[in-house]
């Protein structure tokens, strides 16, 4: 168990990238911390310098307190699943776990008490005289963190472990490592480009773009007070909706006008508005925001392009211009492609944003 702090954390490969651009994060003792973000953002290469598989440009990595920055990989108490299995073919399940300890001189009482107990955590007592041959991706990637948890580290890292997996399996494998953790209380760095799987599984989200962090937080506080529209955009399928509007006053009343509506916005809104003084900004709305309702009450009324059944809900698009505003609602009644929809936005969870720097007002 530990704590892990990110100083000014900065890697540059050659004269042109800069993978990650000096990024501060302090990782809490216990805590599952996932970093979360697209392709190429500099997850892989922030976790390969915590491990020291990549040599850090500038900043420093402490862990526990002791500055780790220089420490060869095996010199740094920290355990590492990867993407693809690494587990070792020619091995037994068993064998795969306790060879760490036995490197580490443990007795073998207590490497085979250790085994089992890793086993039974991440459910392969049962396998444990198998080869990795014999047995699914799923399992396969549970013996890499079993002998990941074996060796007891201060710090645990993933990167995207799941990735491999099937889609059903992935969110399986998911809660049960969810479930590990809350055995081991083990301090976990955990990297993935799935939002959803980040929510699931994370304490907090570290949101990064382009080397940096752009959000940390919960994963209600991201979803719910995203700090921009990249990560109001990135987090949450459907994504939220965003809509163009200028601010019109009309005596007492501030409405978010543009062609298709006239928003009047509510006193709270209206006083979070207050001394911003720009006329023109980014309204944003989540799919679940905007409900159904009857023609007289509507801030909007349109067209309905599609609706997705999805079983528990319906996903329905409209058409604005050549932008798509989805909305999630109740799958009943059954909305048809073509039908008019008169839609209302809940005045809460209206989210407002700068439109040239995209943060959140
Ligand atoms: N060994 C390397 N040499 C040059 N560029 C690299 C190397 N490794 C990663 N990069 C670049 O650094 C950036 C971040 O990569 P990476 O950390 O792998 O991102 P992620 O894991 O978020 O997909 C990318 O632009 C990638 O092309
Ligand atoms: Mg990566």
């Amino acid at each position: 168990m530990a704590t892990l702090q990110l100083k000014n954390l900065t890697k540059r490969f050659g004269k042109k990238v800069v993978a990650v651009k000096g990024i501060n994060l302090e990782v809490h003792d216990g805590e599952y911390l996932v970093l979360l973000g697209p392709s190429g953002c500099g997850k892989t290469t922030t976790l390969r310098m915590i491990a020291g598989l990549e040599e850090v440009t500038d900043g420093e990595i402490i862990l526990d307190g002791v500055d780790i920055t220089d420490l060869p990989p095996r010199k740094r108490d920290i355990s590492m699943v990867f993407q693809s299995y690494a587990v070792w073919p020619h091995m037994t399940v068993y064998d795969n776990i306790a060879f760490a300890l036995r490197l580490k001189k443990m007795n073998r009482s207590e490497i085979d008490r250790t085994v089992r107990e890793v086993a039974g955590m991440t459910k392969i007592a049962e396998f444990l005289d198998r080869y990795p041959f014999q047995l699914s991706g799923g399992q396969r990637q549970r013996v890499a963190v079993a002998r990941a948890i074996a060796v007891k580290p201060k710090l645990f890292l993933m990167d995207e472990p799941l990735s491999n997996l099937d889609a059903k399996l992935r969110v399986a494998t998911r809660t049960e490592l969810k479930a590990i953790h809350h055995k081991t209380h083990a301090t976990t760095v955990f990297v993935t480009h799935d939002q959803s799987e980040a929510m699931s599984i994370a304490d907090r989200i570290v949101i990064m773009k382009d080397g940096e962090i752009m959000q940390i937080g919960t994963p209600e506080e991201v979803y719910d007070q995203s700090a921009s529209i990249f990560v109001a955009d990135f987090i949450g399928t459907p994504p939220t909706n965003f809509l163009d509007v200028e601010l019109v006053r009309e005596g007492e009343t501030l409405y978010l006008v543009n062609p298709h509506i006239k928003l009047p916005l509510s006193a709270e809104n209206a006083a979070r508005l207050r001394g911003y003084d720009k006329r023109e900004l980014v309204l944003g709305i989540r799919p679940e925001n905007i409900l159904l309702t009857s023609a007289d009450e509507a801030d909007l009324s349109a067209a309905c392009l599609v609706a997705e059944p999805q079983g528990s809900h319906q996903v329905v698009a409209v058409e604005l211009d050549d932008k798509l505003l989805k909305i999630v609602a109740p799958a009943r009644p059954k909305v048809r492609s073509g039908e008019t929809v008169h839609l209302t936005f809940k005045q809460e969870s209206l989210r407002f944003f700068d439109r040239e720097s995209g943060a959140r007002i």
